[in-house]
């Protein structure tokens, strides 16, 4: 086992004592670095890139060749799941994810089981790759879909504005929207669990569309069902603590009801004020965000601004991991995430003893 060189990003979300408030950034590696584009290319297509470890582990390792990033996510996509489902995933150019074989009659939610883990082996090797070629230098984070954000990409068979397929499910026939959440929770338990086993020294559950439902069915239909997650997850692994970040996009209005799921972190998107969000979760998580990805379009001057706004939001103590509040877009200049991660590094000494 070798040694964690920077464990600063697993100790901030422990709530531990740091010395600079640690960084990354949600699909940190991706369409705006032109290295990726390159390697991508040379794999034929996004799945491809996926599926093939060591491609996988180069694109993973690109941006930390870059930018002091304080941890590494595994690439890979929430999507894996229903694809090894058999739903048949496919990415058409321009227009996102898509499923051949959508959920949405009775017979179709009826027929879903929690996949097979060796349709996934391409993850579990990505994960014990990526931990050789990192040497300790960053811990690694794992990740998966939320089971609702999942179920809408399932149901409506790609991306949606709206959500009225699933919507209409939920309203109609609650109970099998119920039936595929259940067999999403368990299939998630058992992914991320597999990616613990296999090196992820941390986990993010993303919820990006749990945003989209009223209060009510926010807790019932989304937080529910991540809350057993968090429950059936290995929290320790090669000695050390493995923290779960829970991250719903718009859930800024439901953090105390988030912090209460047994999670050790919640992420934030960038409608919400950092200090007033830590004073509604008090002791019980640490948080992780929330620079508005698009400021990444503004003048070195007001990314700095930014980013010292942030820090003094969230103000002295640990807790804070910095983060965009969304990923990072694809026509982002990558000298614009440098300047993001050396201010956070620099601006954020003045916060930490
Ligand atoms: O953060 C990282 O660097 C790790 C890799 C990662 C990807 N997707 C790679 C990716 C992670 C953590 C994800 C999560 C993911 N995937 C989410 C949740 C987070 C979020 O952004 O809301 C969702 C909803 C998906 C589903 C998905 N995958 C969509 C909607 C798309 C198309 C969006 C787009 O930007 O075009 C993808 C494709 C995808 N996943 C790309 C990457 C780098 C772009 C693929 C390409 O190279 O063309």
């Amino acid at each position: 086992m070798t040694e964690l060189k920077n464990d600063v990003f697993l100790r901030a979300l422990l709530k531990q004592e740091v010395e600079y408030t640690p960084v990354w950034m949600m699909r940190q590696a991706g369409r705006y670095l032109p290295e990726y584009r390159a390697t991508r290319a040379q794999a034929g297509d996004f799945l491809s890139l996926c599926k093939n470890t060591e491609l996988a582990t180069e694109v993973t390792i690109q941006p930390l060749e870059r930018f002091d990033l304080d941890a590494a996510i595994l690439f890979s996509d929430i999507l894996t799941i229903p694809d090894a489902m058999g739903l048949g995933l496919y990415f058409a150019e321009g227009e996102g994810p898509k499923f051949e074989r959508p959920v949405r009659t009775e017979a179709d939610v009826l027929a879903l089981e929690v996949m097979d883990m060796h349709k996934l082996q391409y993850v579990t090797d990505a994960v014990s790759s990526i931990r050789k070629a990192l040497n300790g230098r960053v811990p690694l984070i794992g990740f998966s879909g939320s089971p609702f954000t999942l179920a809408c990409y399932m149901i409506e068979g790609g991306s949606s504005k709206e959500f009225r397929t699933i919507k209409t499910m939920m309203y109609q026939r609650p109970d099998l929207l119920h039936r595929v959440l259940d067999v999403l929770a368990d299939s998630v338990i058992v992914y991320l669990n597999t990616q613990i086993d296999a090196g992820a020294q941390a986990v993010q559950i993303f919820d990006t569309w749990g945003g989209v439902l009223s209060e009510t069915a926010y807790q019932n239909f989304s937080l529910r069902y991540m809350q057993k997650i968090v429950a059936g997850l290995k929290r320790e692994s090669e000695g050390r603590q493995v923290p779960v970040i829970v991250f719903t996009k718009g859930g800024g209005l439901w953090l105390e009801k988030m912090a209460d799921i047994g999670a050790d972190a919640l992420g934030l998107d960038w409608t919400v004020n950092l200090s007033q969000a830590k004073a509604r979760v008090g002791d019980k998580v640490a948080l992780q965000g929330n620079f508005d990805p698009f400021a990444l379009f503004g003048t070195p001057e007001l990314i700095e601004s930014e980013v010292a706004r942030i820090l003094a939001e969230f103000g002295t103590g640990s807790g804070h991991v910095f983060n965009l509040g969304h990923g990072i877009n694809q026509f982002t200049h990558p000298e614009h995430a440098k300047i993001l991660i050396d201010s956070v590094h620099q601006l954020s000494r003045a916060y930490h003893d």
